[in-house]
């Protein structure tokens, strides 16, 4: 029996950690899992809501670390960290993904010498001035057991000098849950409390520092926005980081009273899966959603100038479109322009709602 402390600490890890945890559970002669929250996100919309809308059970463990600077944070998850590891002397620990709390528990563990296994490795945009590539190279490094989406993943760990019996390509984790939850997302009432049920609308996302952080850069997307929502409404949940800076900037007020740019509060999982599973259109500078949108066929505009998922544009609906509002709305333009109807998904290889069995495997394997 393999006791495996599966970490989370950030909205976009709750989805990949829910299968797999989901998993281990059916297999209780194999697998004592134990959950694990570092705190990193605690609001109630950021977090408590996952948990309940993916059947995530209550975490055995919260650090409680919170928001601080990256350095701050990274340490505090560290020094939480530490002892609970010490404490629970797992054969494991799984750690998802490239936020701040991946890495740090990644690093306690290799300290430690206790085994990490890496959900999601391999990913790279090649641009270190994202918190999130540094994140994911120093944990790929540091991991014993790395588990891959695509399998661009694999080559790019291969050229970094990983040896090849630590990698194994399972597939993309976060498409079990997206398959999972479609049937339970058609409860949702999202599209009619938005007033956008039955007809044509965007949907947008946008959080990363290099977009959100600046007020040019975020005016200027927000220009984008407005011209777009002419043409059909523009729904808007709005993370913590970008909603702060909004105000900052003195943004927020021209755009809510400005038309059909609908600001909203962070959705749940169902209820945002109900949301854009029927738009038109996604914009958006998640990583996740460039993913999402291409197992549902779905048009995406990435508003960055990179992917670290290059497989949503080989074989999927995503066009990584950069940040000019003049580009940005001309894609927009060009994506309405075709047929509009969803295209047949072309779903990558392994995208198939088994990653979390397979992950299980390879865990038991190594
Ligand atoms: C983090 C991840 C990012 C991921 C994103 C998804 C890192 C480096 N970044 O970015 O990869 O795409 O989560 O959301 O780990 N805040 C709240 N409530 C919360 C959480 C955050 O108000 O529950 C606010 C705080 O003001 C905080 C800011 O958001 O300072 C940023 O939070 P943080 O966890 O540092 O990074 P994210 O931008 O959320």
């Amino acid at each position: 029996m393999l006791k495996v402390i599966n970490v989370v600490g950030a909205r976009p890890n709750f989805m990949k950690v829910a299968p797999i945890v989901e998993a281990m559970r059916r297999r209780p002669a194999e697998f004592a899992p134990v959950v694990l929250h570092t705190g990193q996100h605690y609001d109630e919309r950021m977090s408590d809501a996952f948990f309940r809308d993916l059947g995530l059970p209550t975490p055995d463990v919260h650090l409680g670390v919170g928001s601080a600077s990256h350095a701050q944070q990274t340490a505090a998850v560290m020094q939480k960290f530490e002892p609970v590891v010490l404490e629970q002397k797992p054969d494991w620990v799984l750690v998802v993904g490239d936020v701040n709390s991946t890495l740090a528990c990644a690093l306690v563990c290799s300290k430690l010498g206790v085994r990490v296994a890496h959900v999601e490795a391999g990913l790279r945009s090649r641009d270190r001035t994202m918190p999130e590539e540094i994140n994911r190279l120093v944990t790929d490094q540091l991991s014993d057991l790395l588990l891959t989406p695509s399998e661009d993943g694999d080559r790019n760990l291969l050229a970094e000098g990983i040896p090849p019996e630590r990698i194994r390509f399972v597939g993309n984790v976060m498409i079990d849950s997206l398959f999972k939850q479609l049937k339970n997302a058609e409860g949702s009432r999202v599209r009619e409390e938005l007033e956008v049920a039955g007809s044509d609308y965007a949907v947008v996302t946008l959080h990363r520092p290099s977009n959100v952080d600046e007020p040019d850069v975020l005016g200027g997307i927000l220009s984008a926005l407005k011209r777009i929502s002419q043409r059909l409404p523009v729904v808007f949940p709005i993370h913590p980081r970008t909603r702060k800076n909004l105000g900052e900037f003195g943004l927020l007020e021209g755009v809510e009273g400005g038309g059909r740019v609908r600001f909203v509060e962070p959705l749940g999982y169902l209820d945002f899966l109900q949301l854009y599973s029927g738009a038109r259109l996604v914009l958006t500078d998640s990583g996740g959603i460039q993913e999402e949108t291409t197992a549902l066929g779905i048009p995406c505009l990435t508003l960055r100038e990179n992917t670290e998922r290059p497989v949503t544009v080989e074989l999927g609906t995503n066009r990584v479109v950069g940040t000019n509002p003049e580009r940005i709305f001309a894609e927009a333009e060009a994506a309405l322009a075709q047929d509009g109807q969803k295209g047949p998904p072309r779903v990558p290889p392994l995208w198939d709602g088994r990653a979390a069995e397979r992950i299980l495997d390879a865990l038991l394997e190594a």
